[in-house]
């Protein structure tokens, strides 16, 4: 089961019911982050990237592409990345296991050397997984792909060792397997065709950042991409987009907790179809900046029904924290999710507070409560992780946290940035009772880990 981060016995303990207040500031998209900080093996020059969050997760990638070969300095959130040396082109397992994502290095890593042999990343608490999409389309751009004890052994067959550029059409609009051909394709010869591809906010992000390099990518944003292959990429200076999961996350939990707060920097449009659902939830959304907004409160909270989609539909990185403040909703709400087939385990940890949830398949009936309580709960993956704190923030009493490797995975400083908005929210060590580190002080020691 890949991205299962060690266990980590702190807890977190939230009293919740307490007001929060005021403004927080989002971090670099983890999303973004990860498949750009693949993306410089595209280039034999040094590369600089900026508002990188500090996430376990962005240090798993970093620990992939030095394996590699690539060189990497750091200072907070800019980083600076020479992949002219790659020396490797077999990730390590060890590595690979513990971050999905890591299987991003396969395009970039094929186009650039001309072979690549990345493990197969395996399926995950929220669902299987498959990379059969990466697969048929790097072998429609002339690649030989085979599987081998668990291992995908990628290469060019010929001399010329370059891809050859192609019309590929995605069954589903994945995000990873757009990224990885949108990258293979920037090197290939000839003019390469992404039908159906994904749309995500992370995924023109990333073409941004391969024309920064040089690259030649029409139709970013939509549903068809065409990639001009080039002979090479050349170094760039890029800053990453925020995270609009992590501001979804905090309107979240001004919402639940009845609280006015604001979030930036953002890109409103980026978050259109979590606050089109906020708003019909009763909260009002204001656009305070091109890149600022803010949440006030309803007086209720209006049931609503979701259905996760992939974008611009509503994000399934966001469906456990909306369902969160669903429980406290004034009636009844039904939460569809269509684009992985295990996402909806929290349900049972929100049940433990006090939550009225029926699951049937990949649907949830919410009954709205009055209340939920506080209790010990554990976290069973990222997003079900900060939608636990969600409804801890909002329950009577304290709720205790367990399993926040998960949550270090994708959100940088939540207990402090919550913290400075006014809960009450403290990081226990396991075994010794006592305050424990903070998520950053943890990333930081798990970085050699
Ligand atoms: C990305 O995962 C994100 N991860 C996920 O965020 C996010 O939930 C997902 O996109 C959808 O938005 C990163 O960017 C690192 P997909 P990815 O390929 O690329 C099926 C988080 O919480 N599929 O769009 O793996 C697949 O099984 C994480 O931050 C195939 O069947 O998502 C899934 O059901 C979780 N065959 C659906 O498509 C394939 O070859 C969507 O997957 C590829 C995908």
């Amino acid at each position: 089961m890949s991205n299962s981060p060690e266990a980590d016995n702190s807890v977190l303990e939230i009293w919740g019911q307490h007001p929060l207040a005021g403004h927080v500031s989002i971090s670099g998209a983890k999303n973004s982050a990860l498949v750009v900080m693949a993306g410089i093996l595209l280039c034999s020059q040094p590369c600089r990237l900026r508002n990188i969050p500090n996430l376990v997760d962005v240090h798993r990638m970093a620990a992939v592409l030095t394996a590699l070969g690539v060189k990497i300095k750091q200072e907070d959130d800019c980083w600076e990345l020479d992949p002219s040396d790659i020396s490797h082109t077999r990730a390590p397992y060890e590595i690979v296991s513990k971050l999905r994502a890591s299987f991003f290095v396969i395009g970039p890593l094929l186009a650039r050397m001309g072979v690549a042999r990345i493990p197969l990343p395996g399926g995950c608490a929220i669902g299987a997984r498959p990379v059969e999409l990466h697969v048929r389309g790097l072998q429609a751009m002339g690649a030989n792909v085979q599987i081998e004890h668990g291992t995908v052994h990628a290469c060019i067959p010929g001399i010329r060792k370059r891809l050859q550029g192609a019309n590929i059409y995605l069954d589903y609009p994945s995000v990873g397997a757009t990224e990885t051909l949108m990258m293979a394709a920037t090197l290939a010869e000839g003019d390469t065709v992404i039908d159906n591809a994904a749309q995500e906010p992370e995924v023109a992000d990333l073409a941004n950042f391969c024309r920064a390099m040089g690259a030649r990518i029409r139709g970013v944003g939509t549903k068809t991409l065409t990639i001009s292959g080039v002979p090479s990429l050349h170094s760039t200076d890029y800053a990453i987009v925020p995270d609009r999961i992590e501001a979804g996350t905090f309107l979240i939990a001004g919402a639940i907790t009845r609280s006015k707060i604001s979030v930036s920097p953002i890109v409103p449009e980026q978050l259109g179809a979590v606050i089109a659902k906020l708003q019909e939830a009763g909260s009002q959304i204001v656009v305070e900046s091109p890149n600022r907004i803010s949440l006030i409160p309803g007086d209720e909270i209006q049931a609503t029904d979701i259905q996760t989609l992939p974008y611009p539909g509503f994000p399934t990185d966001m469906q456990a924290q909306f369902m969160a403040l669903m429980t406290l909703s004034n009636g009844s709400s039904m939460v569809t999710e269509t684009v992985f087939e295990n996402r909806l385990r929290h349900v049972a940890e929100f049940s433990r507070m006090g939550a009225n949830v029926r699951v049937n398949g990949n649907c949830a009936i919410i009954q709205g409560v009055p209340m939920l309580s506080g209790a010990p709960v554990m976290a069973t993956d990222l997003r079900a992780s900060a939608a636990l704190v969600l409804a801890g923030l909002g329950a009577q009493g304290k709720t205790v946290m367990s399993g926040l490797q998960h949550l270090d995975r994708g959100y940088e400083q939540l207990e402090r940035k919550l913290t400075k908005l006014g809960a009450r929210i403290t990081r226990i060590d396991g075994t010794t009772g006592q305050v424990a580190e903070t998520s950053e002080e943890i990333t930081a020691s798990r970085r050699s880990r």
